[in-house]
């Protein structure tokens, strides 16, 4: 494993990466943990804010040119766009049943797919985890 390749990509992949994997690393435990509390707000935000940092950074990378500079992978990004407030406002609601399948769906649907693409060969990834 070597962080090489990451450390040499643009700005705008550093960041969408290392955002993506605090948020990961965050998310698995803020699912785990126990709701409700002030830390499970506090780090909720966190998560809220390195999400929308994974997918604002997003749209500063064109890689997989398969529309123009776009790729089918910034459709998820859309849908993160959309999800991610309206994940938010269920809690704000107590709308607690919808919260939950909401944030669970964005962790499972969003972060770990898109992840796990990330890690095929050629992609930056796949470099940082196997070596080029
Ligand atoms: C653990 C999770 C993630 C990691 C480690 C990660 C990492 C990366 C890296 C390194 C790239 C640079 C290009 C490449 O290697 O092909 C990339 C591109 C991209 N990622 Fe992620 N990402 C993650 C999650 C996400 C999520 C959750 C979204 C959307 C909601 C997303 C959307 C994108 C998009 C749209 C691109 C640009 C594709 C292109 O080149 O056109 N990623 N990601």
């Amino acid at each position: 494993m070597t962080l090489a390749p990451l450390l040499a990509a643009s700005p705008a992949i550093q960041m969408h990466a290392f955002a993506a994997l605090a948020a990961f690393a965050l998310g698995a435990v803020q699912l785990t943990a126990p709701k409700g509390t002030i830390p499970h707000r506090l780090f909720g935000w966190l998560w809220a804010g390195l999400m929308l940092t994974v997918v604002l950074s997003s749209f500063f990378i064109h890689e997989i040119r398969l529309w123009g500079p776009w790729s089918p992978i910034h459709l998820l990004s859309i849908f993160t766009l959309v999800m991610l407030p309206m994940a938010v406002w269920r809690a704000r609601r107590h709308d607690v049943r919808r919260h939950q399948r909401a944030m669970v769906g964005l962790f499972a649907g969003a972060l770990v797919i898109a992840g796990l693409f990330t890690l095929l060969p050629g992609r930056i990834m796949h470099a940082v985890l196997f070596g080029p």
